[in-house]
């Protein structure tokens, strides 16, 4: 949420913070701004996408070497002008910009008023800008200003912190938001995630919650934000390159993401199937495996699209493995005073590894003695360096705001754990071999079933106008439903529901009328028959059936308006097949409804604030 760049070196500011920006801007686009020193300090901004600010600066160039950009996700006060950030203190000396929520800002704002500052945004940010520029009108050090004010916050945060007072220095901390440091030669490069540095360097240096940096052309210092000792900080390589995090000759990346899983579902297992042993390999999970195997319960937490990977999860783990798991939204676990032991194991499921409620989860359960494992896709992220252990999801950059490939990565995972586990617990060797069979074709299953996507677009364009959609399944395939109804909400802003496909009868069905497109996930497993009966609940009503089957099964063809056909895998890894149309549908449907596929409206990539 909110992305923040910071650029201090020889080169000119204004363009660096700029393509900083069009890097980040999934990170929230309701405006963009950069604050750039030179003799003072001079700040840009508007309310709009960081196109806007882009033509602004075309006209009214800003020069300087020392500068800062953002582009927001709002909190605090509507998307216009005046709350864009950087925002600055009264005189326009201080120039800051922040990732997070500032939950004591209406205090700190009353007492600074009191003493006479003055204020003109709705925004938490300026109240911190204000607040240090209190404490250098008395202190007279810029270091220490920043880092009594930020003493007094209460809050997330990633910040970033310019100043006419001293022009030489780029100030940074973090609590709660992420913030790295891309270690140039002669020059630095900050940011709210690495999409922004990886252009100028490789190395980085993550902060972690409660430091701060000061940072100069040639030195920076890491130090604890509470008593100021300095904090010695590995320097980390980023993995990823720059074509990953480009559209690559697609018109959203979106699509891209869509089209790069036959590749990233291959590398979600590469270098983990042990065909000698007829089992999985885990090497993040080697040192607590046993503790898994021998667990109680798993509680998997999550939000969204992760959340849905996490009941996918439940299903695979206790079918498979027999362990029992629960799994619930981190926003809920977070607060309702969970029941937990030390003998628990809590998973959290995250792409971008910095979801705030996820996050938190992941704390609560630390704090209740539960050893925890993190499903991440973002090296390095916040939840993979605060869990005990994890797997890394290899899905590579996903800057679409809608999760896909992601989700099907995070769907192999929770797979191959679950078959590490069957096969420690009940699974014999031979089907572990079936298993891993299946496994290796999965790939190009993937591919077949995305090179199905005419058809698909064909579809949407029949129903673009729909204003409902309802989508079930059932099984393993319940999930799919409900992640096929939040990708269809998220970018093409048709209202969908997703329900286990039984659930309909009980409520939803009232709403089936010759208006009503309903979406099944009919994959031909130990339910399909029932998932058959369902449909044909629907059709006496005459709703409009699309139905998700296996190649060959045409029974259903009498059934459905719409037949979409995917090649057959086993159950338990049907979902990853499934989900697919479902995401090309979504995207079709978004395309011909004219919306902003990798931006939709309200949202951001990744949610940093509760
Ligand atoms: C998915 O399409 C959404 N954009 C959203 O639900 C997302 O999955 C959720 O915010 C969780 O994000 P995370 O996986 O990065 O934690």
């Amino acid at each position: 949420m909110c992305g923040i760049v910071g650029y201090i070196g020889e080169q000119d500011a204004t363009s660096i913070l700029l393509n900083g920006l069009k890097r980040l801007e999934y990170r929230g686009y309701d405006s963009a701004g950069v604050a750039v020193v030179n003799g003072g300090l001079t700040v840009k901004k508007r309310v709009g996408k960081v196109s806007v600010l882009d033509r602004v600066l075309q006209t009214e160039p800003v020069s300087g070497t020392v500068g800062i950009g953002h582009t927001r996700w709002a909190t605090h006060g509507a998307p216009n002008d005046l709350n864009a950030h950087p925002h600055t203190d009264e005189d326009g000396e201080i120039a800051l910009i922040h990732n997070g929520i500032i939950e004591n800002y209406a205090a700190l704002k009353k007492k600074l008023a009191a003493d006479g500052y003055t204020f003109r945004s709705e925004t938490d940010t300026e109240v911190l800008v204000v607040l240090i520029r209190a404490f250098y009108d008395e202190l007279g050090d810029m270091a220490k200003a920043f880092r009594y004010a930020l003493k007094q916050v209460v809050g997330a945060y990633g910040i970033a912190m310019v100043s006419a007072f001293d022009p030489n220095r780029l100030y940074v901390a973090r609590n709660g938001s992420p913030l790295a440091i891309g270690i140039g030669d002669g020059e630095f490069i900050v940011a709210s995630d690495a999409s922004a540095i990886v252009q100028h360097t490789r190395q980085v240096v993550y902060l972690d919650d409660g430091e701060m940096a000061v940072i100069e052309r040639d030195r920076y210092v890491t130090k604890r934000i509470d008593d100021d000792t300095t904090v010695d900080k590995e320097v980390e390589e980023v993995e990823f390159d720059l074509a990953e995090i480009e559209k690559g000759g697609y018109d959203h990346f979106m699509l891209k993401e869509i089209f790069e899983q036959p590749e990233t579902i291959r590398n979600a297992m590469r270098g983990r199937l042990d065909s000698e042993a007829s089992t999985v390999r885990l090497g993040g999970l080697m040192n607590v495996i046993d503790r898994l195997r021998d667990a109680q319960r798993l509680i998997i937490v999550g939000c969204g699209t992760s959340f849905h990977a996490g009941l996918v999860g439940e299903y695979l783990i206790e079918g498979l493995a027999g362990i029992p798991v629960e799994v619930e939204y981190a926003s809920e676990f977070r607060y309702r005073d969970p029941i937990i032991t030390k003998d628990d194991i809590v998973i959290a499921i995250s792409q971008s590894g910095e979801t705030s409620d996820t996050l938190a989860a992941l704390r609560e359960a630390k704090r209740r003695g539960a050893m925890t494992l993190g499903i991440v896709n973002v090296v390095g992220s916040s939840i993979a360096r605060e869990t005990d252990a994890g797997v890394y999801s290899h899905a590579g950059p996903e800057i679409g705001v809608a999760s896909t490939k992601a989700f099907t990565s995070q769907l192999m995972v929770l797979a191959l754990m679950a078959v590490k586990l069957a096969r420690m617990k009940r699974m014999s060797a031979s089907e572990g071999e079936a298993v891993l069979a299946a496994l290796r074709e999965l790939p190009e299953k993937v591919e077949y079933a995305l090179s199905r996507h005419e058809q698909i677009q064909e579809i949407a364009k029949a129903y673009a106008q729909a204003p409902n959609f309802l989508y079930l399944g059932r099984g393993y395939n319940y999930p799919v439903a409900l992640e096929g109804a939040l990708k269809l909400k998220e970018i093409s802003y048709i209202h969908a529901e997703g329900y286990p496909a039984a659930e309909m009868k009980h409520g939803p069905i009232a709403l089936i009328d010759e208006n009503m497109p309903v979406v099944f996930i009919a994959a031909q497993d130990g339910v399909y028959n029932k998932v058959v009966s369902n449909i044909e609940e629907v059709r006496a009503r005459n709703g409009r059936v699309i139905a998700i089957t296996n190649e060959g099964n045409q029974q259903i063809e009498g059934l459905a308006e719409h037949v979409i056909y995917v090649p057959e895998t086993l159950p338990f890894l049907s979902p990853i097949i499934n989900v697919l149309p479902l995401q090309l549908l979504s995207y079709y449907m978004a395309v011909e409804r004219g919306c902003n596929v990798d931006q939709p409206r309200n949202l951001a990539k990744s949610v940093t604030v509760e």
